[in-house]
């Protein structure tokens, strides 16, 4: 039976009444209609809506529904129009009439407004676990990295050295900053639109406070026209997906870039490589060009979202059906990336012997040159220009500018000395970025336990949650 026949003469044209099913996709939100439906029940039978022995046949009815989609693959039903109709069509079959008094005082647009709440914050928990293990595994490394260096590049050439460790610590801290922002979210999204109804308030004398209790949010929304057309929430967490998918995309890009014969500096794991069909030697980097490609579809979804909610009038419109699978797909894919990195990064080989050959040539203490003359008193433009001489000389001679002899540097350099050569090793060049965020070895060990303590601040408010 539809839940809205009784004003219809006629039958739904059949293809219509398909296509504008939603239980294909919005039956893997039956957990959480299972409990808010549960939430609701209570709430009614503290109303005087039900007995007692309603409300115990009810949950046992809800309990039983969640046992058996438990145990299958997929949900069956061809005529459930979505999860909601899905559920009480189940309850009804399992406990007769008392299954049709659930729907009192409710509506579905309250529903699936607090279904997909409950749905984006699970996941966001479910991500910030991972971020967890993540961080974990990339500031492992960057331990174990120890004092091993590599090029740092802006433009993509060559710029100055930095420590390993330093760069990985660089995608710490934008793990970081999502981290941050999956709790911001959950902190904002975590009202319940329960007690909403259709729109303007339920009829019933329901208490909104103890359902939202009930259901693990602070509380209720605080309007009803706003609760049951909002998808902010979904909007901001899928925005808030995008820029972590995009920070996945741009660490794979190093990793693909630095994975190539021609730079080395990292070796794949076979575990996360394929080879390709038509040439032997291949071995393909398809874990981190995934992950790269994913945060296409995560920002297609975010704009998606607001695409969808951006001209629509108050209150709900069957348009949000359509702000679920943006949802569903944005988590689904940030979920599998997180898990996936997780293990790649702690598998990923590093060559510290490139990375170093690297960063010793290609003119990358030129900077470093340049304020050793500064601290001779030579103002820093002057200096530039003596060192950009200095290089200029050092290529036309195939050369480095250490390997440089001192009477000819002293042709465009007359304040520099013998300890110039000094001040231009790795170590060197590496130390005197010595300034907290800098790359300096005693910098970064002091980064590594702030990294750390970061880390575990972040786990406390996570275990707060669960
Ligand atoms: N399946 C619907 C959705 O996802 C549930 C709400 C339907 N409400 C309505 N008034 N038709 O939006």
């Amino acid at each position: 039976m539809k839940m809205w026949a009784g004003r219809f003469r006629q039958p739904l044209d059949p293809e219509f009444e398909s296509w504008q099913r939603s239980f294909p996709f919005d039956q893997r939100l039956i957990a959480e209609e299972l409990a808010a439906s549960r939430a609701h029940a209570r709430s009614l039978a503290a109303a005087g809506v039900l007995s007692q022995t309603e409300l115990d046949s009810i949950v046992r009815g809800l309990e039983e529904i969640g046992r058996q989609a438990a145990a299958s693959e997929s949900l069956q039903d061809e005529e459930a129009e979505d999860i909601h109709h899905f559920v009480e069509k189940q309850l009804v079959a399992l406990i007769g009439e008392p299954g049709y008094k659930l729907h009192s005082g409710r509506s579905r647009n309250e529903q699936i407004a607090t279904d997909l709440r409950l749905y984006a914050r699970r996941s966001i928990d479910n991500l910030q676990s991972g971020l967890g293990e993540l961080l974990e595994a990339l500031i492992a490394r960057a331990e174990k990295a120890g004092n091993a260096a590599m090029p740092s590049y802006t433009h993509l050439q060559p710029a100055e050295p930095v420590l390993v460790a330093h760069w990985l610590l660089a995608y710490a801290e934008m793990f970081f900053r999502d981290a941050g922002r999956l709790a911001d979210c959950r902190k904002r999204l975590n009202h319940c639109p329960l007690g909403s109804g259709a729109v303007a308030g339920t009829t019933l004398p329901l208490d909104r406070q103890t359902m939202a209790i009930d259901l693990g949010f602070d509380q209720p929304c605080a309007n009803s026209l706003d609760a049951t057309s909002d998808r902010d929430f979904a909007i901001e967490f899928v925005q808030t997906l995008s820029i972590l998918a995009i920070h996945f995309s741009r660490f794979a890009e190093e990793m693909i870039l630095f994975a190539t014969r021609e730079f080395g500096f990292v070796r794949l794991p076979e575990a996360f490589s394929t080879g390709s069909s038509a040439m032997p030697q291949k071995q393909n980097p398809d874990a981190m060009e995934l992950m790269r490609g994913k945060a296409a579809r995560v920002v297609g979804d975010a704009i998606s979202l607001m695409a969808t909610v951006k001209g629509l009038p108050l209150a709900y419109n069957k348009d949000l059906q359509e702000t679920q699978e943006p949802v569903f797909s944005a988590s689904d894919a940030m979920e599998a990336v997180v898990s996936i990195a997780c293990r790649f990064i702690a598998a990923v080989e590093f060559d510290y012997g490139r990375m170093h050959a690297a960063a010793s040539s290609g003119f990358m203490n030129a900077m470093a040159a340049a304020h050793y003359l500064v601290a001779r008193g030579v103002p820093f433009r002057h200096a530039h220009e003596q060192i950009g001489h200095a290089v200029q000389w050092c290529i036309e001679h195939h050369c480095e500018l250490e390997e440089m002899p001192l009477e000819e540097l002293r042709q465009f350099a007359p304040e520099a000395g013998q300890d110039f050569y000094s001040h231009l090793t790795l170590d060197a060049v590496l130390g005197c970025h010595d300034v907290e965020g800098g790359t300096a070895p005693a910098r970064v060990r002091q980064a590594l336990p702030e990294a750390r303590e970061h880390l575990a601040a972040l786990r406390g408010e996570l275990h707060a949650h669960a």
